[in-house]
């Protein structure tokens, strides 16, 4: 079931330069969301700004009836929302989209992988595996320790790891060189820029490990409707917005090995 609702902004916190984080409230009784899932957020008070923008559920409390989102600041849409207010209404249609696994056998390994704005749907994941009595590693990669937002906010819930171009924050390097990255384990997550994810599918094909990758191709109407989002997998076309945004690998080896 999916919901078009007003939110209401209870926070909203710069993180770093380049992010903002949001928290909103439902004020009533909220939809059941799981993790990798997203909402589509109408942009107002923009004229440049037609089209809903995709944003990942970065964090959700169902008892407080709380969404949080993680922005990153990229153009006019999400500068519009990183100055948006405490009080002020966000319309969102929620939830969409396919979320991760998280059914783990017990003392499972998983690795999460994020970049950029993909670190963004790996927190409610990470406290998703904890309820489950699994502590995942994360390992967040950019290209600087700027624009590693929210690194904290993962501590209680999963060891981290990070990979940084400039080495300015942990391991100098992209994250598939991170020594941690090569250890074993029994599922890998990933999300972020495609040829990150691409490297992380390939790595996890190869060690036979089972591994799903979050897409986040431009998308318009995030229902199935305009095909816009469409990506090839070995089963055919599909659309990222409704049979997505998650994909496991094995089904996604024509995407990784191109
Ligand atoms: C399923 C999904 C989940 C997402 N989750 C998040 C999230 O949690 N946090 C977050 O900050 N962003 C997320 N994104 C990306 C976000 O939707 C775009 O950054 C946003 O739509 C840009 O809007 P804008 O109006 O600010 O940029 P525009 O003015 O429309 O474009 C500015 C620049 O951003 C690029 N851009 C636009 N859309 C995307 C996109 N989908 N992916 C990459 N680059 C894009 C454009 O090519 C252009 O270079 C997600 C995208 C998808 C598909
Ligand atoms: S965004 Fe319209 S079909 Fe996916």
């Amino acid at each position: 079931m999916k919901e078009i609702h007003d939110f209401t902004i209870l926070e909203c916190r710069q993180a770093g330069e380049h992010y903002v984080v949001l928290t909103l409230q439902h004020g009533g009784t909220m939809l059941p969301v799981v993790p990798g899932q997203f909402v589509e957020v109408q942009v107002e008070g923009c004229r440049e700004v037609m089209l809903r923008r995709p944003i990942s559920i970065h964090d959700a409390d169902p008892q407080r009836g709380t969404l949080t989102l993680l922005v990153q600041i990229v153009g006019h849409g999400t500068r519009r929302l990183a100055e948006m207010r405490v009080g002020e209404r966000l319309n969102l249609v929620y939830p969409l989209g396919k979320g991760f696994t998280t059914e783990m056998p017990p003392a499972s390994r998983a690795l999460l992988v994020g970049g950029g704005a993909g670190i963004a749907p790996l927190l409610y994941l990470s406290k998703a595996l904890g309820t489950k009595g699994l502590r995942p590693r994360v390992l967040l990669g950019g290209r600087t320790a700027e624009l590693i937002p929210v690194r904290e906010a993962f501590e209680p819930y999963a060891e981290v790891c990070v990979a940084t171009d400039d080495g300015s924050l942990g391991h100098k390097g992209l994250v598939v060189e991170h020594p941690a990255f090569g250890e074993p384990y029994d599922m890998i997550y990933t999300c972020g820029p495609t040829p990150m994810m691409k490297a992380v599918a390939r790595s996890a094909a190869q060690r036979g490990i089972r591994c799903e990758v979050s897409l986040e191709n431009l998308m318009a109407c995030g229902i199935g409707a305009c095909l816009c989002c469409v990506t090839d997998t070995d089963q055919g076309h599909r659309c990222v917005c409704k049979d997505g945004p998650v994909f496991d690998i094995s089904t996604m080896q024509k995407w990784y090995q191109c």
